[in-house]
C-alpha cells in the first residue's frame, strides 16, 4: 500500500515567476513581462487594459528570484531534498525572441540544457511545462494572439525544437499550463485582449480551439520523436460544491465544473462533449474547426492527466453570489465549514481527494498532481530561522488526503509536486510575499533584498516525506 515505487515527488515553478533575466542572451519581451504589481495587473490579465511596453509600473517578473542566475544552487537544495522530479517551464521568447523566427536561440537552449543536465547529476527528472503563460509580444502583436491560427504553427516549431534538442534529458511534457484559465485570465492564458463589443465567448474559444489542436499535434510529434515520451494535458482543477442541497445550487456546480472539464475533455477523449458544443452555441460562438481538426484531436490524447489543486470551490444559483475576484481568479461562494487563507483561498485537503475521484472517474487515466500548496507570509526569526509550522500543516492533510484517495480508491497517481517549492512571484498578484517555497529568498514586494536563499523549517519535513515515500508525515 502507499504510494508506487518510483512515485515522482517534487517541487514546481514556472519560467515567468522565478527565472528574471528577461534582458539576457537575446530573450525577446512576452505578455508576461508586461504585468506590474499593483492595481492594474488584475485588468490586464482578464484582458481589459493593457500596457504595450515597459513604463514606471514595477514588474516583478523582470528579474523574478533569478533563477537564471542561481539554478546551480537551486537545484542543488531540490537534490538535498531528495526530489525526483523538478517541474518548470520554458520561456518561449528565450527560444524564439519573436516567436515568428525560422531559426531558435541557441543561448536560449542551452539554458535549459544545462538546467536539465544539472537536474540529471541529482537523479531528478524534468517535467517541462511547454506553455505556462506566456507568450511572445511579437505575436499578440501580430496575431492578437491565441486568436490567429497560425499560432499553431509556431508553437508546434518550438515544441519541436524542444523535443529533438532535450530527446533523452526530458521525458515528461505538459503542453499548456492550466487550459481552463483562458476563461478566467485570457491575456495570461493565450495573449488575449479584448476588442470593444466583441462577443467575449466567441474570442476565448476560438484561442482555445487553436491551443487545443495545438497540443494536440505537439503530443503526435512527442510521440513520433520518442515513443517513450509521456504527454499530459494541465487543469486548474478544484471541484465545485453546491452551496445547498438545493436541485438549482447542485446543477451550477455541475455546469460550473463543465466550464473547466470542457478543455481536458477534449484533450483526454479526443473530442468536444455535447454539452461543450450547446454551451458555446448558447453564447452565439462557434469553434473554428478547419479541415481534419475533428481527427488531429481525436487521433492525439494525452497520456495523464496534471492538474492543479489549492482549493475546492462552491457554486450557487443566485447569480449575486460568488463572484471572480482579484484574489481569486475562480469564482466560489464562500464554504463556512473551512479555514481560509491570508489570500482568502480556502483550504479543504478532502476536497483534493474528492477532485482526484472525479478526474480519475472520469478519464481512467494516470493523475499528477502538478501543483498543491499554501501562500503564506514568512517571517524570518531572531536566530535566522523560518519557522513555518502552517505549511508542513497544510501539506501534511493534502498528502494524506492524495493517499487516502490512492489506498482507499485505488486512484493511479503518478507524482506530486508542491507548488513554488522556492519562493517566486505570485501569478494573480504579483506580489513576492505570498510565499509558497520550502526555500525561502530574500526579496520583498517592491523588489528589494538579496536573493538569498534560506532552509525553512518544511525543507526538512519534506525531506522526510520523500525519504519515506510519504509514509512520515
Ligand atoms: C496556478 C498557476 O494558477 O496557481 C501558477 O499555474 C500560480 O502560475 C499558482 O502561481 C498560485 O497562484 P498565485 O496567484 O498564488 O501565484
Amino acid at each position: 500500500m502507499g504510494f508506487k515505487e518510483g512515485f515522482l515527488w517534487g517541487g514546481a515553478t514556472a519560467a515567468n515567476q522565478v527565472e528574471g533575466g528577461i534582458f539576457e542572451d537575446g530573450r525577446g519581451l512576452a505578455n508576461v513581462d508586461l504585468m506590474p504589481h499593483g492595481s492594474d495587473r488584475y485588468a490586464i490579465g482578464t484582458g481589459e487594459k493593457w500596457i504595450d511596453r515597459i513604463d514606471d509600473h514595477y514588474f516583478p517578473s523582470h528579474q523574478a528570484v533569478d533563477f537564471y542566475h542561481h539554478y546551480k544552487e537551486d537545484i542543488a537544495l531540490m537534490g538535498e531534498m531528495g526530489f525526483k522530479t523538478f517541474r518548470l517551464s520554458i520561456a518561449w521568447t528565450r527560444i524564439f525572441p519573436l516567436g515568428d523566427e525560422l531559426e531558435p536561440n541557441e543561448k536560449g537552449l542551452l539554458f535549459y540544457e544545462n538546467i536539465f543536465k544539472e537536474c540529471k547529476k541529482y537523479g531528478i527528472e524534468p517535467l517541462v511545462t511547454i506553455n505556462h503563460f506566456d507568450c511572445p509580444m511579437h505575436l499578440i502583436h501580430k496575431f492578437g494572439g491565441w486568436r490567429n491560427r497560425e499560432m499553431i504553427d509556431c508553437f508546434v516549431k518550438l515544441a519541436k525544437v524542444l523535443f529533438e534538442r532535450y530527446n533523452g534529458l526530458v521525458k515528461y511534457w505538459l503542453t499548456f499550463n492550466e487550459i481552463n484559465m483562458i476563461l478566467h485570465f485570457p491575456f495570461v492564458a493565450a495573449g488575449l485582449r479584448f476588442k470593444e463589443g466583441e462577443n467575449r465567448t466567441q474570442a476565448m474559444i476560438t484561442c482555445a480551439h487553436h491551443e487545443l489542436v495545438a497540443s494536440a499535434l505537439v503530443t503526435k510529434l512527442a510521440h513520433e520523436i520518442n515513443p517513450e515520451n509521456m504527454i499530459g494535458c494541465m487543469l486548474a482543477a478544484g471541484s465545485y460544491y453546491p452551496e445547498t442541497c438545493n436541485p438549482e445550487d447542485y446543477w451550477k456546480s455541475i455546469c460550473d465544473d463543465r466550464e473547466s472539464y470542457m478543455f481536458i475533455d477534449v484533450q483526454s477523449r479526443g473530442y468536444y462533449p455535447n454539452y461543450a458544443l450547446k454551451w458555446i452555441k448558447k453564447r452565439n460562438a462557434e469553434i473554428p474547426f478547419a479541415e481534419n481538426d475533428v481527427n488531429i484531436l481525436k487521433e492525439n490524447t494525452v497520456d495523464f492527466i496534471s492538474f492543479s489543486y489549492y482549493s475546492s470551490r462552491v457554486s450557487s444559483a443566485n447569480p449575486d453570489k460568488g463572484k471572480q475576484t482579484e484574489s481569486n481568479i475562480f469564482a466560489s461562494v464562500v464554504n463556512p465549514y473551512l479555514d481560509t487563507s491570508d489570500w482568502g483561498w480556502q483550504i479543504d485537503p478532502l476536497g483534493l481527494r474528492i477532485t482526484m475521484n472525479e478526474i480519475y472517474d472520469r478519464y481512467q487515466k494516470p493523475l499528477f498532481i502538478v501543483e498543491n500548496g499554501l501562500g503564506a507570509k514568512d517571517k524570518i526569526e531572531e536566530d535566522g530561522s523560518i519557522q513555518d509550522d502552517y505549511r508542513i500543516e497544510y501539506l501534511k492533510k493534502h498528502i494524506q488526503a492524495m493517499k487516502d484517495a490512492v489506498d482507499e480508491d485505488g486512484v493511479d497517481l503518478m507524482g506530486y509536486t508542491t507548488w513554488g517549492c522556492i519562493d517566486l512571484i505570485s501569478n494573480g498578484t504579483g506580489e513576492m510575499e505570498k510565499r509558497y517555497g520550502f526555500i525561502y529568498v530574500d526579496r520583498d514586494n517592491d523588489g528589494h533584498g538579496t536573493f538569498k536563499r534560506i532552509k525553512k523549517k518544511s525543507f526538512d519535513w519534506y525531506k522526510k516525506v520523500i525519504a519515506t515515500n510519504g509514509e512520515d508525515l
